[in-house]
C-alpha cells in the first residue's frame, strides 16, 4: 500500500494553511459582533404593536352614551346591526377610522360614507372605542387594534421600518388604486380612491389593517406591523414633501401628466417650426 505523501513545501501547501491562518482573526470578530448584536436586539425594547384602548367604566359609559345618542340608531343596540352593518368585532382600528376620517356618524343609511372633518371631538372618539371594544370583547374577540405607526429610521434593522421599505411595498401594492403619487383616482363600480394627503400616518395604518369598504386588508400574514409602519411613514413622508420632482400638476397623476407633455411639447416643436419655417 502507497501511502500519499503530501508535499513538505509543495506548492500552496504551507500557503494554504497560513491563508486558513489569516481567517481566524476576521472569522472570530464577526462572531462577537453577531452575538454583540443578537443581545442589543434581544434587549431592546420589542417595537409597540398597537395603541391601548380605554377601558376604565367612565370612559366606557361615556362612549355608551354617545353611541346610542348618534350610532344606535343605524348599528343598533349593541352593536347588534340594524339599518347599518354590525359592529360586534369590527375593533377598535375601524371604529377609530371611521370616526376620525369624518366617515361616521352618516345623515342616511344610504348615504355613501365619504371622508371629511370629524364629528366628534379626539376624546369623544377614545370613548366610543372603548364602548365598542367593550361590548366586542364581551361577544368574542374585537378586530384589529388601533396601529402604533413606528416612526422612520436611515438604517433598516429588525425594529425600525425605512422609508425605502416602504416604497416597495407601497409600490406593489397600493399603487395601482392610489396612483405612485397618492393623488388617488377611480375604481370600477364608481368607487372613488381617495387621495392620500389628507390621512395621518395612524388612520394609514388602519386603512391597511381593516380595508375600508371596497380596499382590500392587509392582515398580519401579508404584512408585519413594521411593514404596516414603513409603508404610512413612506405615504407620509410622499404626500408631504415639497416637491417629489418633476412639474407638479397638482398631483393628478400620468394620464394628465402625459396630456401636458404632449400639449406643450407639440406647441414648442410648432414653434420651433414655424421659427425655422419663416427664416428660411
Ligand atoms: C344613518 C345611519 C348610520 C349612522 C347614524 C352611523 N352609521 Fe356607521 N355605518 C352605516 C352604514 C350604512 C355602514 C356601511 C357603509 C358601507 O359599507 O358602505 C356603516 C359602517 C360603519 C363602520 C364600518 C363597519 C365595517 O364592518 O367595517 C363603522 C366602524 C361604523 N359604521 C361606526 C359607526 C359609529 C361609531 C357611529 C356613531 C358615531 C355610526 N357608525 C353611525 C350607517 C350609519
Ligand atoms: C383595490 C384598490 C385599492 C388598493 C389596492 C388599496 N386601496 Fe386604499 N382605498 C381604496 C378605496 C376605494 C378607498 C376608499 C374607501 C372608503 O371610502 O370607504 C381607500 C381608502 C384608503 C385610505 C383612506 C384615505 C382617507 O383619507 O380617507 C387610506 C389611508 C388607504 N386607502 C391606504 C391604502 C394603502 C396604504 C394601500 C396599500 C397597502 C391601499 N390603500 C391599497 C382602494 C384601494
Amino acid at each position: 500500500m502507497r501511502i500519499r505523501q503530501r508535499p513538505a513545501n509543495g506548492p500552496g501547501a504551507p500557503a494554504a494553511s497560513g491563508w486558513r491562518l489569516a481567517l481566524v482573526g476576521p472569522a472570530v470578530l464577526v462572531g462577537v459582533v453577531m452575538v454583540v448584536f443578537g443581545v442589543l436586539f434581544w434587549t431592546l425594547p420589542a417595537p409597540a404593536q398597537t395603541k391601548p384602548v380605554r377601558t376604565d367604566p367612565a370612559s366606557i359609559a361615556a362612549g355608551e352614551t354617545l353611541y346610542d345618542l348618534h350610532c344606535s340608531a343605524c348599528h343598533g343596540i349593541g352593536g347588534v346591526g340594524a339599518k347599518g352593518p354590525p359592529l360586534l368585532g369590527v375593533g377598535p382600528a375601524a371604529v377609530d377610522f371611521f370616526l376620525s376620517t369624518g366617515r361616521m356618524p352618516l345623515a342616511s343609511p344610504n348615504d355613501e360614507p365619504v371622508s371629511g372633518p370629524p364629528f366628534f371631538n379626539p376624546d369623544q372618539i377614545a370613548d366610543i372605542v372603548a364602548y365598542i371594544n367593550y361590548v366586542d370583547t364581551v361577544h368574542g374577540t374585537p378586530g384589529p387594534g388601533i396601529p402604533d405607526v413606528t416612526p422612520p429610521c436611515d438604517v433598516e434593522t429588525a425594529s425600525c421600518p425605512t422609508l425605502s421599505e416602504g416604497n416597495s411595498l407601497f409600490l406593489l401594492n397600493c399603487a395601482q388604486c392610489h396612483d405612485a403619487s397618492g393623488a388617488g383616482g377611480m375604481l370600477s363600480h364608481g368607487y372613488v380612491v381617495p387621495s392620500l394627503r389628507q390621512a395621518t400616518p395612524t388612520q394609514i395604518a388602519e386603512a391597511i389593517r381593516i380595508g375600508p369598504r371596497p380596499m382590500p386588508n392587509f392582515g398580519p400574514g401579508q404584512f408585519t406591523n413594521q411593514q404596516v409602519s414603513a409603508i404610512a411613514d413612506y405615504i407620509t413622508y410622499l404626500v408631504h414633501t415639497k416637491n417629489p420632482g418633476g412639474l407638479g400638476i397638482a398631483y393628478f397623476g400620468p394620464v394628465p401628466e402625459g396630456f401636458v407633455a404632449i400639449i406643450f411639447g407639440l406647441g414648442v416643436l410648432l414653434l420651433v417650426s414655424r421659427f425655422i419655417g419663416n427664416r428660411g
